[in-house]
């Protein structure tokens, strides 16, 4: 297996780290804040038509000179006309989320970006290599918001196995030790969601930020497999109903109906009840709100990865 570029020397950053685009939370603030300190920021597209993307992507470039990046959620209904609208906008990196991009990614790499994918299975991840993106993100279903069906740790080794193409880990990357972990499992850079959404320069309802710090390991859900849709969020009353409602008669619908705008309700109003908080399993890890600059100085901490190093050269066989 040849050896893969890092994610940082392939989009000219100094950290090997993307912040996970996060719809209603990850705007060109948190984003901007996120490529000042050394990692890729990432705006979210998420169910935004074009024009308002637009307006935050002017937003960002007023921010910071340094690469950045757009997530766009294929499921969104203004997916194609923000899909068109970006393949005239020289945007640095591209990212999917939900679903296949083939259609779109030579034009994009026409205008000079650089264009990755989520995935959450090795099928996914083999018919996106031969469509031309620059790298993938796999992952795991420990990540908050909507997920697959493997682990980060069974599904990194595998994508880094099926592609010939630097593989970026992502679910359940918060601290130097998972950092580690991500890259003894092939990775070559590591997307981080949950631990951006307590960052200072995160604009969420404070009660969106107390709700992750206050989350126990037990609070971690998954609601709507029923819908073939599912998502990881934090346990509340609207996520209590929906798993009782989830497989009764009707269940799917029920289900679609009460996701409708809880993620607006959690992120904008702080509706600690009807909201949809979602976070991903290691929001009971966090327990400090702090600048996007601490957070990152912690998950690339010199002193602590050296010392991961030194046990690794110790300790194995
Ligand atoms: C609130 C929230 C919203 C998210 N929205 C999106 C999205 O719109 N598109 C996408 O590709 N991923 C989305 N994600 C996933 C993140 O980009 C990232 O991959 C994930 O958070 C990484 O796992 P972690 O939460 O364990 O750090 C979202 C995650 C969260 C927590």
């Amino acid at each position: 297996m040849s050896r893969m570029p890092l994610i940082s020397e392939l989009l000219g950053i100094r950290y090997p780290l993307i912040q996970g685009g996060m719809a209603w939370v990850s705007d060109a603030g948190l984003a901007a804040a996120v490529s000042e300190a050394g990692g890729l920021g990432v705006i979210a597209a998420g169910n935004m038509p074009a024009d308002a993307l637009r307006s935050q992507i002017d937003r960002i470039r007023g921010l910071t000179q340094k690469p950045f990046g757009v997530n766009v959620m294929l499921l969104s209904p203004y997916a194609p006309e923000v899909s068109e609208m970006l393949a005239g906008e020289e945007v640095p990196v591209i990212i999917t989320g939900a679903g296949d991009p083939a259609r779109y990614v030579d034009a994009w790499k026409r205008r000079g970006s650089h264009v990755l994918a989520v995935v959450a299975s090795t099928a996914l991840a083999r018919r996106l290599s031969s469509a031309g993106v620059d790298a993938l993100i796999a992952e795991g279903s420990e990540a908050g918001g909507h997920i697959g069906e493997l682990t980060t740790m069974a599904l990194v080794p595998g994508i880094v196995d099926a592609v010939e193409l630097p593989v970026v880990a992502a679910g359940g990357i918060c601290d130097a030790r998972t950092v580690a972990a991500a890259f003894c499992l092939g990775a070559r850079g590591v997307q981080v969601g949950t631990r951006f959404i307590v960052a200072n320069e995160c604009a969420v309802h404070e009660n969106y930020k107390n709700s992750v710090l206050e989350a126990r390991d037990i609070d971690s859900k998954v609601t709507g497999r029923v819908t073939g849709h599912p998502v990881r969020v934090l346990r509340n009353k609207l996520v209590r109903q929906m798993l009782r409602e989830e497989y009764e008669p009707g269940g799917a619908a029920r289900i679609e109906e009460m996701g409708t705008g809880a993620l607006r309700r959690a992120v904008v109003d702080g509706d600690r009840e009807s909201g949809s908080f979602m976070a991903g399993q290691c929001a009971y890890r966090i327990d400090r709100a702090q600048s996007v600059r601490d957070i990152i100085g912690e998950l690339f901490d010199a002193a602590a990865l050296g010392e991961i190093r030194r046990e690794l050269g110790r300790d194995l066989p």
